[in-house]
């Protein structure tokens, strides 16, 4: 009876909770205490600090808050000094992010003591994926809402600059303070008037948030749109064409940030194609941004369609460029060495140059986890990399540590993230995708916080019902803790490898379908392809084994690590196994820590996956109570998709590769559902 009365209160109050279409993000508070604020200075960025102190106060009413912009030593680039009451900061932005940071741990009910905050990352970039006719490459949550084509491609709207503003603000709220806002298959036409005149007013919009704009470039750029014969670094009028073309730039734009650049990728051009190195390339953009203080960033995704294996190129051509760059010049390295995987070690290139400046890239858009269906928590996939040991200087460089100057001080540091928003009114197409562009901010603030940190934040500022309502510090309430919180928390943290048991587990990588990269298609190499764009060029099954050879006996890939990983990656009996196939080709039964054949835990893997996501549907429908109807209705219907889908993964890895290994199927595990021949012709194209 108590239990009926309970369930009836809470379907009460289920019902009674305001629809939310999820457009507020993790900025839902509103607040009507009364706040004093004292700011001597003023400024459009002060003015922000003051608006949100206004709108989302929930300390004392009528309190008195201190704003104080004075240089302090203690205090590093955007840091800021916080108590109670006093924000200090050493620039106005400073003072803003630590705004945003009192008004965080006012909604979270984290203690505010006082304390000194300074960013791990001089400049936390988002890569937008963006192009000029408004489709997103790899972006799952709708158009872009920079780009669009038509007749009103270049008219900038109030509903342009309101959305661009919202945009700003979220990511100043969580510490990011660049963004690139084109693909890095870039558009020659990038750099036009028109174009750069659109970049110009978005860039007004996203300054006093303090975020700097990036451009994308095509490196052919002065023979496609500038009229020259070539587009060959060492030539004097393709000198002279960029030399221009960045101080017309930055005469519209007086902040702009700089290029990012992929070149000799995929086929893009660069300076390859005229006998020229990646530091030839970048070090003459590096040349003509220097005056105004522009930075260079350029890819090491790189790699050819030879026999080499793919994981080893970027190191291989990169390598033997340490110490050519100029100091402006960054390379943007992804975590992994072959292409944002579910799991992938970290890319040999971490840890390893000593007088290059390198920045980690990683991919907020879930291109290869599930678009945005499945329900995939990132933070802890980059809290691993991040924490991952490069022993570059001994135990502790961690890819942390190498890459935000804690082990050699770079000119400039930095962390890039591939952008997951676009147009969707929830701007990440699933709700709970909202929580990876947090963490990305989150984390490249403070390469230190973890993930659990991350999730308790995030579901405390997007679901905690009290913050739309009233202007009450939220007291979370242990039934609210115990039934919502927790659960959920633990459902995000579960989820990575959730996604890594079902899609791609000990180390598997690559067995994608084609071109959409959402389901399987371990199957997949049509004739005449380039093999390592095919996943048996990566998995190798056959009756004999399973897994690439990455030792001395592979392609020795394993060499591009420093001591003691190298050994310990080198052995099948050290490798972690959640690399081991990554690493090494065993025969299927090979003999798991476990106890079990390759081959059997396998399919436990799979089974795992597809369990784990069944319970998280159960723990979502638990948690009906708490959340506003559309976003639980939403939340569940992609949950059932990601199950079945979750299925379809598990049955094709298992029934493709039982081919090979000629074994069953682990009798105590669910029987598959789907047949073979049926998910091959149908590759889940829909996605
Ligand atoms: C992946 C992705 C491409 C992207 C490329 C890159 O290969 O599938 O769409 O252009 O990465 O990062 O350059």
């Amino acid at each position: 009876m108590k239990q009926t009365i309970c369930i009836l209160i809470l379907l009460l109050f289920a019902t009674s909770l305001k629809a939310e279409n999820g457009h507020n993000l993790w900025l839902r508070n509103k607040s009507n205490n009364l706040v004093k604020i004292v700011c001597k200075k003023n400024s459009s960025t002060l003015d922000i600090a003051k608006e949100e102190i206004q709108r989302g106060w929930l300390g004392d009413a009528n309190s008195t808050i201190t704003l104080l912009v004075k240089q302090d030593k203690t205090i590093k680039g955007d840091g800021f000094k916080l108590n109670i009451n006093n924000i200090q900061a050493n620039t106005d932005l400073g003072i803003l992010y630590g705004v945003y940071e009192l008004l965080r741990r006012q909604q979270t009910g984290e203690p505010i003591n006082t304390e000194t905050e300074n960013p791990s990352y001089e400049r936390r970039i988002l890569n937008h994926w963006d192009n000029l006719d408004g489709s997103i490459e790899r972006g799952y949550a709708g158009l872009s809402i920079f780009w669009r084509k038509g007749n009103d491609a270049f008219t900038v709207t109030d509903a342009d600059k309101q959305l661009w503003k919202e945009y700003a603000r979220a990511n100043a709220s969580i510490g990011i303070n660049g963004s690139v806002l084109n693909n890095v298959n870039a558009s020659p036409d990038m750099l036009k008037k028109e174009t750069l005149e659109r970049v110009k007013a978005i860039a007004e919009i996203l300054r006093p948030y303090g975020i700097k704009t990036y451009l994308s470039v095509k490196f052919s750029s002065p023979a496609m749109i500038g009229g020259l014969k070539t587009s060959d670094p060492l030539d004097p009028e393709v000198i002279k064409w960029w030399n221009a073309k960045v101080k017309e730039i930055y005469s519209i734009i007086p902040d702009f940030g700089g290029f990012l650049v992929k070149a000799n990728s995929e086929g893009q051009p660069g300076p390859q194609d005229f006998g020229r190195t990646h530091a030839d390339g970048a070090n003459m953009l590096a040349d003509a941004l220097k005056p105004y203080n522009g930075i260079v960033m350029w890819r090491a995704f790189v790699y050819n369609a030879n026999e080499n294996d793919r994981a080893k190129q970027a190191y291989t051509e990169f390598m033997p460029l340490d110490g050519q760059f100029r100091d402006n010049v960054i390379i943007q390295v992804k975590n992994g060495p072959v292409d944002f995987q579910p799991r992938e070690p970290f890319s040999p290139l971490f840890g390893a140059m000593k007088k290059t400046s390198v920045m980690p890239e990683l991919q907020i858009t879930q291109e290869y986890l599930g678009h945005s269906i499945h329900l995939v928590f990132l933070s802890t996939m980059w809290e691993e990399f991040l924490k991952s040991e490069t022993y570059q200087e001994g135990p502790g460089s961690t890819v942390a540590r190498c890459t935000d100057g804690s082990i050699f001080p770079q000119k400039h540091t930095a962390i890039a993230g591939v952008s997951n928003i676009g147009l969707d009114t929830n701007w990440c197409g699933h709700h709970f995708a909202q929580a990876n562009w947090y963490a990305f901010g989150r984390l490249a603030w403070n390469d230190q916080l973890t993930s659990k940190q991350i999730a308790d934040e995030w579901i405390k500022l997007t679901f905690n019902q009290t913050l739309s309502n009233n202007s009450k510090q939220p007291p979370f309430s242990s039934e609210w803790i115990a039934n919502f919180l927790n659960p959920v928390e633990e459902m995000m943290l579960e989820s990575r490898e959730a996604a890594v048991n079902y899609m791609m587990p000990l180390g598997l990588h690559h067995i994608f379908a084609a071109e959409h990269h959402y389901g399987p298609g371990p199957w997949w190499a049509p004739k005449g392809i380039r093999k390592d764009w095919t996943p048996p060029y990566y998995h190798q099954a056959s009756e004999n084994g399973i897994g690439f050879d990455r030792t001395a006996t592979g392609s020795n890939a394993v060499s591009q690590y420093h001591e003691p990983l190298n050994s310990q990656l080198a052995d099948s009996k050290t490798c972690p196994e959640i690399y081991l196939l990554w690493f090494h080709h065993l025969p299927w039964d090979y003999k798991m820590q476990s106890g079990k054949t390759l081959w059997d835990e396998m399919g436990y893997h799979y089974d795992t996956g597809v369990q784990q996501v069944r319970e998280f549907q159960k723990t979502w429908d638990k948690a009906e109570a708490y959340v506003d109807p559309q976003r639980f209705t939403e939340v569940q219907r992609k949950l059932r998709e990601q199950s079945m889908n979750a299925q379809i993964w598990k049955d094709a890895c298992l029934l493709y590769f039982q081919q090979f290994s000629k074994r069953p199927i682990p009798y105590d595990i669910e029987r598959p559902v789907n047949d073979l021949d049926e998910l091959m012709k149908n590759d889940m194209k829909r996605h």
